[in-house]
């Protein structure tokens, strides 16, 4: 008698187009019943959950494997909404209503006091007296969310510790066994290239911070540029520095009255999320400037004995012409183009990922021992700083290395 093998069954997220008017439907129907669904957005893909159901955002921290003390920025279909969700109280101080005026729907995070009778599950905030929020711009975010007609708890869809996803097969990679449903990018013209990321900024939101509207504070920069935020409302931004971790403010005041921030300096993280590591490849990254990139291909190709490969991720052009230099030792992921950093930052992460053997450029395992990442040049456009300031956390894991 032969003895069959039972094959492990895994389970696959359900997955919806989001050309299909029904299908929008039954993701925004899946959400308001406490089931968590990952859509796409401006920025990189969410994994939602209804922000009133505390077992529906519990089950997003679980799936993702992110911290319990990591708040969840909450997702609306406009500003209009809330009004009606109740979210943060109104009339928005001056600062607060100019840069939503200007920047929503978009990229854009607003950190707001948190309404003390707020119908939101106390993990959405993870027990802090604030709130972020987002009206975002993508065609499909904004359909999930009017259909659903409620508050959207999302973070980004990838595993804690990954790049975030700007494609569907991110998501899927990282989590299609842990959650509901995927509703997927409308398709892109056929004249895209296969390893462009579907997603307009390819990384997440700037979150800004204004529970005290006269002192703003950038937590997380993004393709909404300090100086952006400046004009459009005539305030000085301070940039919250991630590793003193000032501006805290604590749970006591929730209703966010009085001065809340210097009340309770140090009681409580301000921005919990920069504490984590964050968008690293298994190998370590080393970020170079474009006159000491060269120098370090060379040292690392010294250093490490074959057959060990050295990593680039530059751009195009750069990839071009390392190609012309170097053998099959040093393998290069292209990642956008020269001088055009939206390029880059949109194919930022699926050039991490394709370190770690993902996606169509991806290399192969063992994969490369480390990785030589070529730094950008400040175009002053604010992407190109955002850029930075992923790459650097890329740089700074602990296997990483610095900035030269
Ligand atoms: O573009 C984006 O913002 C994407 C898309 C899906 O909207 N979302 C995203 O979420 O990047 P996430 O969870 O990966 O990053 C949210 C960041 C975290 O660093 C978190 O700590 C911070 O925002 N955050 C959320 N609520 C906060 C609050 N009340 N106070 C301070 N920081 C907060
Ligand atoms: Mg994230």
């Amino acid at each position: 008698m032969t003895m069959m093998s039972r094959q492990p069954t895994t389970c696959r997220a359900k997955r919806w187009r989001a050309e299909v008017a029904a299908d929008v439907g039954k993701a925004a129907q899946a959400l308001k019943s406490g089931k968590i669904v990952a859509f796409p957005t401006e920025t990189v893909y969410g994994l939602g959950a209804n922000a009133t159901c505390a077992s529906a955002v519990a089950e997003v921290f679980k799936a993702k494997g992110r911290p319990a003390d990591n708040p969840l920025i909450v997702h609306v279909a406009e500003k209009a909404s809330l009004e009606r969700l109740k979210l943060t109280s109104l009339p928005l101080g001056r600062v607060a209503d100019a840069v939503t005026t200007a920047f929503w729907p978009g990229p854009l995070t607003v950190v707001l006091p948190l309404r003390r009778d707020a119908a939101l599950s106390e993990l959405v905030t993870a027990g802090l007296c604030t709130v972020g929020i987002r009206v975002p711009s993508h065609p499909v975010a904004c359909s999930l969310l009017k259909a659903a007609g409620i508050a959207v708890a999302a973070p980004s869809a990838n595993r804690s510790g990954r790049p975030s996803p700007t494609t569907e097969a991110h998501v899927a990679e990282d989590l299609d066994d842990r959650i509901y449903g995927i509703l997927s990018d409308l398709p892109r013209p056929s004249d895209a290239r296969d390893e462009d990321a579907t997603a307009q900024f390819g990384i997440e939101s700037t979150v800004v911070d204004c529970t005290i509207d006269e002192s703003p504070v950038i937590l997380r920069p993004g393709a909404i540029s300090r100086e952006d935020l400046e004009r459009v409302s005539g305030a000085s931004f301070a940039v919250h520095d991630a590793f003193t971790n000032r501006h805290a403010c604590a749970s006591e005041n929730k209703a966010g009255s009085g001065n809340a921030r210097a009340n309770a300096e140090d009681a409580v993280p301000k921005a919990p999320g920069m504490k984590y590591r964050h968008y690293a490849p298994r190998a370590p990254v080393l970020l170079r400037q474009a006159d000491a990139l060269y120098d370090e291909i060379k040292a690392q190709l010294e250093i490490l004995e074959p057959p060990n490969i050295v990593g680039v991720l530059a751009d195009e052009e750069t990839c071009a012409d390392l190609r012309q230099v170097y053998d099959g030792r040093v393998r290069c992921v292209p990642c956008g183009r020269r001088g055009d950093s939206l390029s880059v930052a949109q194919e930022l992460y699926a050039g991490l990922r394709a370190f770690d053997g993902e996606g169509p450029l991806a290399i192969p395992r063992p994969g490369a021992a480390v990785i030589v990442a070529l730094a950008l040049a400040d175009s002053g456009d604010g992407i190109a700083a955002a850029v930075m300031n992923r790459l650097r956390k890329a740089a700074s894991a602990p296997s990483g290395g610095s900035l030269c």
